[in-house]
């Protein structure tokens, strides 16, 4: 195949990390003939720095002459970096939401998988994560609270902020089917996560799920409160096969997943449109306070890329090859900073990238 990949090189540790993903989509290339070529997308800062905004039309038309788009993390220290002087919609956030927007993103894919190499980094118990858990989380990622109108005002002298929170039946309908596809060629099983005791878009998102759930008879649905999930991902996070929710909800749940597999630093995810198009960027942010030491651990991004392959490009094979050189080089106890036990072998960056491209086959 002749690949065109959007490269979105981020902020923070996304350079150095993104040019491992790249070495090896690029060993990928070699050994399975495909010709990738690649075109680097200003977003965030560094667009920041050189145009003052974080997303221009230049890097949304650039990036619709691309296959798939791979990117670092964006962003900076709040406390430190100037881009966060400047009002929230010229910040760095802004233009990833911009895209989201552009592009019609409104699948995100957020895996929350425990290695069985990796599982001393669990912070929870050993009988809660008995022989490790595997989640998918599937966030609705353009409607909601993040694309509602938004004010702040005096009202009546008081000071006043709303943010509106809206979901159509079409918007919940387009991510439920996607979740249902994918618990499919998974262990089917929906969590679908709402707050259909309080909220009138959570009533409908729960009678819109249903509907949808008509057509996957194979597949089992459970609804549960937000507030619940949270608990029960500590809890018994094994009980959980695809998670579906929410924009809101999803930010936070998906943070807690990934924070109790303990290794953030080895999570992927990919935001998908429905013509297969996505984005695909490691689930941790920018860490600027580690950035440019070549210390970063690059798996994310790496099996960001492979996620790339598999679901824009249906090069399941190619995508495999990654994750078994990933899961390779985890067994053989080669690891970053981040993921570092005694009796383990230390490497930098750059190391892992090349020892995961040496296992490609
Ligand atoms: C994420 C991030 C973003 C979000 C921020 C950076 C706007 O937290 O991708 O989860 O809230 O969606
Ligand atoms: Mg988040």
């Amino acid at each position: 195949m002749h690949l065109k990949i959007g490269v979105i090189l981020g902020d923070g540790i996304g350079p150095e990390i993104v040019k491992q993903a790249i070495k090896v989509l690029d060993k990928i290339a070699e050994a399975y003939d495909h010709t990738l070529t690649y075109q680097e997308l200003l977003l965030g800062g560094s667009s920041i720095d050189v145009h003052g905004i974080p997303l221009t039309e230049e890097t949304i038309n650039q990036g619709k002459t691309c296959n798939a788009i791979l990117m670092g993390s964006i962003g900076g220290d709040p406390q430190k970096s100037p881009w966060y002087q400047l009002p929230p919609e010229r910040r760095p956030e802004a233009g990833l939401l911009g895209m989201r927007k552009a592009y019609n993103l409104f699948a995100n894919l957020r895996p929350a998988t425990l290695y069985h190499d990796l599982q001393h980094a669990c912070p929870l118990k050993k009988e809660i994560i008995q022989d490790g858990f595997d989640m998918m989380i599937v966030r609705e990622l353009t409607g909601g609270l993040y694309f509602g109108k938004r004010k702040t005002f005096l009202n009546d002298g008081v000071l006043t902020a709303v943010d509106e929170l809206v979901y159509t039946a079409d918007e919940i309908r387009r991510i439920a089917v996607s979740a249902f596809e994918i618990a499919v060629k998974r262990r089917g099983k929906v969590t679908s996560v709402d707050k259909a005791n309080v909220l009138d878009s959570s009533r409908l998102w729960r009678k819109i799920v249903e509907e949808v759930h008509v057509d996957f008879p194979q597949v089992d649905l459970e609804h549960m409160l937000v507030d619940n999930c949270a608990m029960q991902l500590v809890r018994a996070p094994r009980q959980f096969d695809v998670i579906l929710t929410e924009n809101m909800f999803g930010d936070i749940l998906s943070d807690e997943a990934s924070m109790i597999t303990g290794s953030i630093g080895m999570l992927p995810s990919a935001s998908l449109n429905d013509s297969k198009f996505g984005l695909y960027e490691p689930s941790g942010g920018s860490a600027p306070d580690i950035a440019g030491k070549g210390i970063a651990n690059p798996i994310a991004t790496i099996l960001s890329a492979a996620m790339m392959l598999q679901y824009s490009f249906d090069l399941d094979k190619e995508a495999k090859a990654i994750e078994e050189a990933v899961e390779a080089v985890i067994k053989e106890g080669y690891r970053t900073k981040d993921i570092m036990t005694e009796d383990q072998v230390l490497l930098n960056t750059a190391q892992i990238g090349d020892k995961i491209c040496e296992r490609i086959k």
